[in-house]
């Protein structure tokens, strides 16, 4: 890792892609950030920031290769392609292998060895993949995104209760732009050498009723926080318009949390990005004003 290493991050046009450009562009010239995304519009926005956009796809192997020559570090953030992903997580571990990377840091899941959370498996099948590559890797292992929870504020707020199955889970949520600075620095730290498994959560860990009162208590309105047996919550989500496989893995994992799948405390976060990660309440009061911005225009 020299002054002239070149990075490249994967699905640099998602929410988490995006925030992990913006960090990188803090510390490295944006010449020697490089992304890959699906479609020429993601790579013209890239562009105009000086980044390095790469039309490539996971299922194309060729693309991959035409992106990753010269490229030092790659962030390979997992697919959202439920059930597809393994194989093209394994394409992307291939073609930097053919390239030679120097070392590739892969988005997975929050404890995914022990975690009983549905979603743990195919990034327990992608580790698997990156040990036996010989590819020099880091696991970031996050957990999970505080807006997963803002999302449902609008509805929270317009119904008086947030609907889950975490039961007294406690969840050490941690906001998107913290898990992009922690991508961040293992992108560009030399001090960050392969083979680590991060456990990256956040600081503060709350329980979906203690979120659900800071709503409320933001808002100035009732929300009440009420646990479902995860078959109902499924069959609530379905109602409310989700597809199934979405409504099976939000209530899975909400079941997992309620185990303490979605706990840790180790503040491997915090000190890896060099600061505390974003309090939940920030992150319901953004989501609020956006709601309010919403429903002005
Ligand atoms: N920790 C959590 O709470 C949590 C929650 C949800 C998801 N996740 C996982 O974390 C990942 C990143 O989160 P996010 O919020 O940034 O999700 P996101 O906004 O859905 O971004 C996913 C990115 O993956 C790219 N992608 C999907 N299939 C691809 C393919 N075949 N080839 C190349 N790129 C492909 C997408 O490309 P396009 O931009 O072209 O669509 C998108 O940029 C998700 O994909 C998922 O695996 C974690």
């Amino acid at each position: 890792m020299s002054k002239e290493s070149n990075v490249l991050v994967t699905g640099a046009a998602g929410q988490l892609g995006r925030l992990v450009i913006d960090a990188l562009l803090q510390t490295v010239p944006a010449e020697r950030v490089h992304a890959l995304v699906r479609n020429a519009k993601a790579a013209q926005g890239l562009a105009s920031l000086g980044v390095k956009a790469h039309i490539g796809d996971y299922d194309a192997p060729r693309t991959l290769d035409a992106a990753f020559g010269g490229i030092d570090r790659v962030l390979l953030i997992s697919s959202n392609d439920l059930g597809g992903r393994v194989a093209q997580h394994g394409n992307v571990i291939d073609a930097a292998k053919r390239a030679g990377v120097g070392l590739l840091a892969y988005t997975s899941l929050l404890h995914a060895d022990t975690s009983t959370l549905g979603l743990a498996r195919e990034h327990v099948q992608t580790e698997n993949l990156l040990r036996e590559s010989g590819v020099p890797f880091v696991v970031l292992r996050n957990g999970w995104y505080t807006e997963n929870y803002a999302a449902t504020i609008p509805a929270s707020i317009e119904h008086g209760v947030m609907l889950g199955s975490a039961g007294s889970g406690r969840i050490s949520a941690a906001a998107r732009a913290d898990y992009a600075a922690a991508a961040a620095v293992v992108l560009s730290n030399a001090d960050v050498k392969p083979g680590r498994i991060y456990e990256l959560a956040g600081d503060q860990a709350f329980t979906l009723a203690q979120f659900a009162a800071e709503v409320a208590r933001q808002a100035k309105k009732a929300v009440e926080y009420r646990n479902l047996p995860e078959a109902e919550f499924k069959a609530a989500l379905v109602q409310a318009g989700l597809p199934d496989p979405v409504a099976v893995l939000l209530s899975d994992s909400d079941r997992g949390a309620s185990e303490g799948g979605l706990f840790d405390e180790r503040g491997e976060l915090k000190k890896l990005i060099g600061r505390p990660t974003r309090p939940f309440a920030e992150t319901i009061a953004s989501a609020i004003e956006a709601t309010i911005a919403g429903a002005g225009r």
